[in-house]
């Protein structure tokens, strides 16, 4: 068979078992049904040592006239092979393809779906969102500012001077390893929303109506009405002739427009540093109208905020990069509220902690939770 019958008569015979071997071949390559057969059959046509293209080069190309009467016939062999085999494995992709999409047919779409729990704004998200559209109302545009704060923004520049001491009110926590650093330098979390009032100032010049809402954070105890961190949503509007007028007209306003037009507001003396005079506002109680119940300490009022009007130093700060801002030309007022406490009176909360759980029952009061999705 595969034997150099001599240079007469090789080129018939070795055609005729070229052409065997080709139809061999195709056949075997043509029932090829799995990755194994696909090996074996790689195996026994092109292996290194047993393989049928081995044995035939072995038996006719041997010397050189030979390679070169037959080496042409012997490489379109090895290539219809290598062709055979690489179509064979593409078969098995294709099939392996058209039986997972044949399984997935098979799944029972009768059966009830995956429930997920669709998502909804956070009640604080949610408030502090409510605030800010009603500030835009009145034409003012959103700051933000750096949780982590120097010493400065948070203290000196909203005119807290070094060993003041309303500092002790604000009860601060402060970023450990700063001995070296000038007190000024020196980063803590900030206590408040306010000193991005000082940062606004600083890059854009008057006039100015901006509301600042942000994280604040505060060493407290955590209890039903405090937690050591929480929310602010703080105000500045700076211009010339800003009155005190202005700041009642505007807070009147928005406490109508966040409680209900019905609600009224009234303003105590207070004291803040950055802001001369200061004042508390009151808002009638919501919750019994204004005639005294247990959640306004029988008095049907209920504090909600603090302002006033910005304070001549607060000025003299910003003008050391903004001239603009110059106190016998311009004023302005300022007003910083907790958002949580707002939260807690508009949806009914009493204990603070119930917005920081993640408890899915809490917070599908508030449109999350159920629902099919996907
Ligand atoms: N920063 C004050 C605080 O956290 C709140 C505040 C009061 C902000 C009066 C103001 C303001 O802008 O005018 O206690």
């Amino acid at each position: 068979m595969m034997t150099n019958d001599g240079a007469n008569n090789v080129g018939t015979n070795v055609d005729q078992e070229f052409a065997r071997l080709e139809a061999e071949a195709r056949a075997g390559a043509a029932s090829l049904a799995s990755a194994e057969a696909i090996e074996e059959f790689r195996l026994e046509w092109l292996g290194r040592r047993q393989g049928r293209l081995k044995q035939v080069s072995e038996a006719w190309l041997k010397s050189a006239d030979e390679k070169r009467a037959l080496g042409q016939r012997f490489n379109a062999l090895k290539t219809l092979v290598e062709g055979l085999l690489e179509a064979a494995a593409t078969r098995g992709q294709e099939t392996r393809w058209s039986d997972e999409a044949l399984r997935g047919e098979r799944l029972d779409v009768t059966l009830p779906g995956t429930q997920r729990l669709t998502g909804a704004e956070h009640p604080i998200t949610r408030t502090m969102n409510e605030l800010i559209a009603i500030f835009a109302g009145l034409g003012y545009s959103v700051g933000v500012g750096p949780e982590v704060e120097t010493d400065y923004y948070n203290f000196e520049s909203m005119n807290f001077p070094p060993g003041h001491p309303a500092r002790d009110t604000q009860d601060t926590l402060v970023i450990a390893g700063q001995e070296r650093r000038s007190l000024r330098d020196r980063l803590l979390l900030r206590t408040h929303t306010s000193p991005v009032q000082m940062r606004t100032m600083e890059r854009v010049g008057p006039p100015v109506r901006i509301v600042i809402p942000g994280k604040v954070h505060r060493n407290d105890a955590a209890d039903a009405t405090h937690s050591p961190v929480f929310h602010q949503v703080e105000g500045l509007c700076v211009d010339a002739n800003i009155t005190f007028s202005d700041l009642k007209g505007t807070l009147d306003h928005a406490m109508k427009a966040l409680f209900g037009s019905s609600v009224k507001t009234r303003f105590f003396p207070s004291f803040f540093p950055f802001t001369e005079p200061s004042a508390d506002v009151q808002i009638s109680c919501i919750f019994c109208v204004g005639k005294g119940c247990r959640r306004c300490k029988q008095s049907g009022w209920i504090e909600l905020l603090g302002c006033g009007m910005v304070d001549p130093a607060v000025f003299g700060f910003a003008a050391e990069k903004q001239p603009g801002y110059d106190a016998r030309k311009i004023s302005g007022f300022a007003f910083g509220m907790g958002v949580e406490r707002i939260a807690m009176m508009k949806y009914g909360v009493s204990e603070i902690g119930q917005f920081y759980s993640g408890d899915m029952r809490f917070l599908e009061g508030f449109g999350g939770g159920s629902g099919l999705a996907g």
